[in-house]
Formats: C-alpha cells, structure tokens, sequence
C-alpha cells in the first residue's frame, strides 16, 4: 500500500476531484476485497464516518460498522450516526451502548491520564468483544489521513491511548490515508454525508470524559452534555460554527454559592470555551457578541439543572491547553 503522497496527486477542491477519487476508490478497495467482509470502527468522527460512506459504496453490506457509545458522546451524536447509517444509508452496523461499562470504571477517578486509559483500553475491549462475535472478517478499515502518517507514524489520534487492537490479524484498509483533512471533508459532502458530520469539529476520543472534570459523576455528566448542547445550537443559530474552530462547555468539579428560588444554593459553574487556530498547536479566544454570550447564559442557568454560573474561558494557548484536562 501506498503511503507517500505522490508529487503528481492533485489536491482534491472540487467536487469534480472527490468524485474521481471517489470512483478510483470504489475500484481499489473491490480489487483489494474482493468478496470478503470488511470491519470498521465508527466514532461518527468526519474520518470514519467517510470512510464509512466510501466503503458502503464499494461493498455495500460486506461492511461492517461498530459503533460504540462510551456514554460520553454529546448530545444525540450516536442517534446521528444511527440515522445517517443504519437508516439513510443501509450499513450493516452494530450498535453497542458501553455507558454503564465506561461509567462505571471511570467511577472515584480523578487523575485524566488515567481517565484517558481507562477510557482508550475499554474502547479496545469493546470493539473486540464485538469483532470476536463476528464470522469471516479478514479487512480493518480505518479513518487513517495522511496528518496521522506524517505526525504520527500511521496511529490514529496520537491522544488517544492505543488505537485499535495490534493483535487484530486483519489485513488494513485505508482509502483516505493519503488525504489531508479538507480533503476529506470534500470526498464527505460528495458522497452526500451530512454538513454537520462532515464539518464537525474536532472532538477529542475521551469524549466528554475530559470535560467532565474530576471523577466523572452521572448527574454533572448530564448537566455538562445539555449545556453543551445549548452552546451549539446558540452558535448555530448566530452563524458562528463555520467560523470558531472548536467550542465546547466544560463542567469542574465543584460547586459555587447560587440563589436558586430565593434560597441559597450550591451548585456547579459551566465554563463555556472556545478557540481559533490554525493547527491547535496555539490557539487565540473569539470576542463573542455579549448578546449571544448572555443568551447561552441564561438558557443554560435556566434549563440545565443544577447549574449556577456560567464563565466565558479567555486564556490564549499558550498558557492554557484547549482542553481543561
Ligand atoms: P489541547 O487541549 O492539547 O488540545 O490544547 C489540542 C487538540 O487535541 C484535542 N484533544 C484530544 N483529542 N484525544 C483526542 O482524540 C485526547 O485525549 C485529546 N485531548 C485533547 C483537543 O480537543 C484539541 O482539538
């Protein structure tokens, strides 16, 4: 398999461009297959999710797609990745609900290395178990793009802990590999995948994990996932998706003194962050409308329970990361 970029390979920025790689893909990946069942792991994540799209096109239902719900997707992210796959596009894909597994061995944790390994092995663990169930896999498909071959010898998400199983005896299948993201994005919307699963924006592999601060409890987990929810319709609404890179809320954990009903409560803060960047590596904070800032405020202080202050996150990268942990 290739994996150097050829000189002569066209940046792909048209929609004329996808669909040619799209086609020279289709034939690759059949010669490659033939009619041998293929396995996948879909996040939902732009590069799985296209990769998913490609391959369905190619061989149908000799594909098979895993989805797992660590639990700490955001909001109706695994309903999506039902609906564009299972319903939309016919894939054959296995959905697994591993909340309760990844609550509750993340239960009294605290220390997010150790959240991120948790989180990283039982991930592995999962799709495993599932993989095992299964009969006559002989390919791994994997959203591999080509920043994961030059930054970080062909794994996926250097965050993350692991990547898949390396015991897994499965020849690889990696249709984008040579691809930079814009790239991907641009194969994505032409073959028809949803704008807001195409241009999502990054989201970590721990999920929610890592914005739940502390050791993760259902309740703030809860409170964490509506606030965030209301974040990116708000930024939604106000035209701003396409314009800041990432944003998210981030919930800590402790309280702070509020007056709920006119009586004095104790309750949590959300931290709304939100960053610009080019490559991550340093990051400047919009200057969102206050408007808008005061509208995702109330609505948050009124619809999430247990919530009592809202904070706008003004630190640069450098000093501050983009992720609180
Ligand atoms: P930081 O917080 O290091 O984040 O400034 C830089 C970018 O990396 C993402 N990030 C992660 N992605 N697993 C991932 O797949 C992780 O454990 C992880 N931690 C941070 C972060 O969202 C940002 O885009």
């Amino acid at each position: 398999m290739m994996n150097t970029r050829p000189d002569s390979m066209k940046r792909i920025n048209t929609k004329e461009l996808a669909d040619a790689f799209i086609a020279e893909q289709i034939a690759e990946v059949r010669a490659q297959v033939g009619d041998k069942k293929v396995l996948l792991a879909l996040s939902g994540g732009v590069d799985s999710s296209v990769v998913a799209a490609l391959l369905i096109k190619a061989i149908g239902k000799q594909l098979v797609c895993v989805h797992v719900n660590h639990g700490l997707m955001r909001k109706g992210e695994s309903e999506q990745v039902i609906e564009v796959f299972r319903d939309q596009l016919d894939a054959n894909l296995i959905y697994v609900d591993a909340t309760d597994r990844f609550l509750d061995l993340l239960a009294g944790v605290d220390e997010p290395e150790r959240k991120r390994k948790i989180i990283g092995g039982e991930f592995i663990k999962v799709f495993d178990e599932e993989a095992s169930k299964l009969e006559g896999i002989s390919f791994l498909a994997q959203g591999t793009i080509y920043p994961d071959i030059l930054e970080s010898d062909g794994v996926k998400a250097h965050h993350n802990v692991g990547g898949l199983p390396e015991d897994m005896q499965f020849e690889l299948v990696e249709p984008v590999r040579l691809l930079y993201k814009d790239e991907v994005r641009m194969v994505g919307r032409a073959l028809g995948l949803p704008a807001s699963m195409v241009d999502r924006q990054p989201f970590p592999g721990p999920g929610l994990g890592v914005r739940c601060l502390g050791a993760i409890t259902r309740d703030r987990l809860h409170a964490l996932r509506e606030a965030d929810a209301i974040l990116r319709e708000e930024f939604d609404k106000a035209e701003l998706t396409s314009k800041v890179w990432q944003f998210f809320t981030v919930i800590p954990d402790f309280r702070s003194t509020g007056v709920r009903d006119g009586k004095r409560a104790y309750d949590w803060p959300v931290i709304i962050r939100a960053v610009n960047t080019v490559d991550a590596m340093s990051v400047t904070v919009p200057e969102i409308d206050w408007a808008i800032l005061k509208k995702i405020t109330d609505r948050i202080l009124s619809e999430v329970k247990g919530v009592c202050r809202v904070l706008y996150d003004l630190s640069p990268k450098p000093s501050a990361t983009i992720e609180w942990e």
